[in-house]
């Protein structure tokens, strides 16, 4: 079936060799971008949400998601050190499973980055209004600051944050190693102090009830919070760029991995030990899902006090515990280091978008050039509207939830593929090989189904929806128009000295003797 056609291995690595960028990153660099990548709403934002669906227990969620990631990075680390090319899961999946399959990853990645970059743009947001209130006294109104789920109209800086990105990436900004250097170290600055102040602060009794909702919401918990993992993969993207990248590239994914696992579990502990971390519980006693109508109406009557409610949880904890000036700083730090990651994620959705769009499973014109910018400006500008438009009406834990369905899809292939490619290539060079492979890749994609089952069901029903509209548009579009499908002898057509600034490097591109039907 011709919608099964595959892109050759062979084509894809020889295309890369000849249109790779400068390699340029060592295991140190791609470290420093993964922590760049990972570290963000999810740990300074999201651990509220967790908080409120485990309690205490989230600190078994936060385990269970890094084992989840930790598998999957595993399979990761093979695939990209065999097929270093950008493009990620999209590209390992249209050389291992072909075409349709290689869309329906692509298609997910775009919950994945997209979306993950507008409940970013959100959960900045909520820092953002704190430094404003905290540091200038400026306090906007509520109607500004939250979207219609928290009684408001619109988040206003969370717009203001998509915006500005978007523009940056149109113009062709492109964050430098030194800058994700000088963030990384104010992101882990201020989670180091955080633990340095919260973990000695730690009382025994605030960790019991340790499940006040179960066991099983430890699980849910987790579906959400994988979110704050989400991004470690952003390594095996920039495999291009990465001097010995058979080496380095696992060095950067598992290691980011770890670093970061570390720094979660302990602000986990500073975060439930010093100040608390139960749900907030209606008049029946049930407790209502974050992000939802009824949960803002109870954080409202609470005067937002118990870190469930809160939107800066980090800062918060830290003002309540007795340290309100590095509260402050905290946010302050969090203000200025979360933009990056809606940034990377992002430049990663229009680095997907502009491969599928230059494998003609998307309209051609969106993978254009601005003459003078030297960026996909069009799909970047397709991409941002979309992107601000989710930000400003849509709470961060949905956002998340919606974003992790995508990225649980994504790995789930990864795991899939790397089975596969065993066995069809079991002879090729691989620098890494996953330990214990026919463990890891069947557990890691256990993992993924298991979280995926315990995602909201408004996130799950999202994914379906959006894969079938994906479905619809593969079968009416790309299905008759991608190259593979034309024969098109792209190598050619192209120039020679793209990608320029800011534009995404090319994965493999079909020649009439690299496609198989
Ligand atoms: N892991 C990233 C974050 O938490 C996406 O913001």
């Amino acid at each position: 079936m011709a919608d099964w056609r595959i892109k050759s291995l062979e084509t894809i690595l020889a295309t890369a060799e000849k249109k790779s960028l400068t390699r340029s990153l060592g295991a140190f660099q791609l470290t420093m971008l993964g922590i760049g990548g990972i570290i963000g709403t999810g740990i300074f934002v999201l651990t509220a949400e967790a908080a409120q669906v485990a309690g205490p227990a989230m600190l078994v969620s936060f385990v269970v998601a890094a084992v989840v990631c930790g598998l999957a990075a595993l399979c990761y680390a093979e695939l990209a050190s065999m097929v270093p090319v950008s493009g990620s899961a999209y590209t390992y999946s249209y050389a291992t499973f072909g075409e349709i399959l290689a869309w329906v990853v692509g298609w997910a990645l775009v919950l994945e980055y997209a979306v993950a970059a507008s409940a970013v743009a959100v959960g900045w947001s909520g820092y953002a209004v704190g430094v404003l209130q905290n540091f200038a006294g400026i306090e906007l109104p509520k109607a500004l600051v939250n979207g219609p789920y928290a009684g408001g109209l619109i988040n206003l800086p969370a717009v203001v944050i998509s915006v500005a990105v978007t523009a940056l990436l149109v113009v062709g900004t492109k964050e430098s190693a030194t800058v994700n250097a000088v963030l990384v170290a104010v992101k882990v600055l201020a989670l180091t102090a955080f633990v340095a102040l919260a973990v000695p602060a730690s009382q025994s009794s605030n960790f019991v009830p340790f499940m006040p909702l179960g066991a099983s919401s430890a699980i849910g918990a987790a579906a959400i919070i994988f979110f704050a993992f989400v991004g470690f993969d952003a390594v095996s993207t920039a495999a291009e760029e990465t001097k010995d990248p058979q080496r380095n590239i696992p060095i950067g994914l598992i290691g980011s991995l770890v670093i970061c696992t570390a720094f979660y579990l302990l602000v986990g502990v500073g975060v439930i030990g010093s100040y608390g971390a139960q749900p907030i519980m209606d008049a029946a006693g049930n407790a209502p899902f974050p992000g939802s109508t009824e949960m803002a109406a109870l954080c409202e009557a609470d005067k937002a006090s118990m870190v469930v409610c809160s939107k800066e949880a980090l800062a918060h904890v830290l003002r309540s515990i007795g340290y309100p000036g590095i509260g402050n700083v905290l946010g302050l730090a969090a203000g200025f280091a979360l933009p990056s990651v809606v940034l990377m994620m992002m430049f990663a959705q229009t680095r997907v978008f502009f491969v599928m769009s230059r494998d003609g499973l998307l309209p051609k014109g969106l993978s254009k050039i601005h003459p003078r910018f030297k960026t996909p400006h069009i799909v970047t500008m397709v991409t941002g509207a979309a992107v601000t438009v989710a930000a400003a009406f849509f709470p961060v834990g949905q956002l998340a939830s919606v974003s992790n369905g995508g990225t649980l899809c994504a790995f789930f292939f990864v795991a899939l593929a790397i089975m596969a490619l065993r066995r069809t290539n079991p002879d090729r060079k691989r620098s890494f090989r996953t330990p214990a492979v026919w463990v890891v890749a069947p557990l890691a994609a256990a993992g993924c189904l298991m979280l995926f089952a315990f995602l909201s069901l408004v996130a799950q029903m999202v994914f379906f929806g959006w894969a079938a509209i994906g479905l619809v548009f593969y079968y009416f579009y790309g299905r008759t128009r991608s190259n593979v499908a034309m024969g098109l002898d792209e190598v050619n057509e192209l120039d020679p000295d793209i990608p320029p600034q800011g534009v995404p490097p090319l994965p493999g591109i079909p020649t009439p003797g690299g496609k198989q039907a």
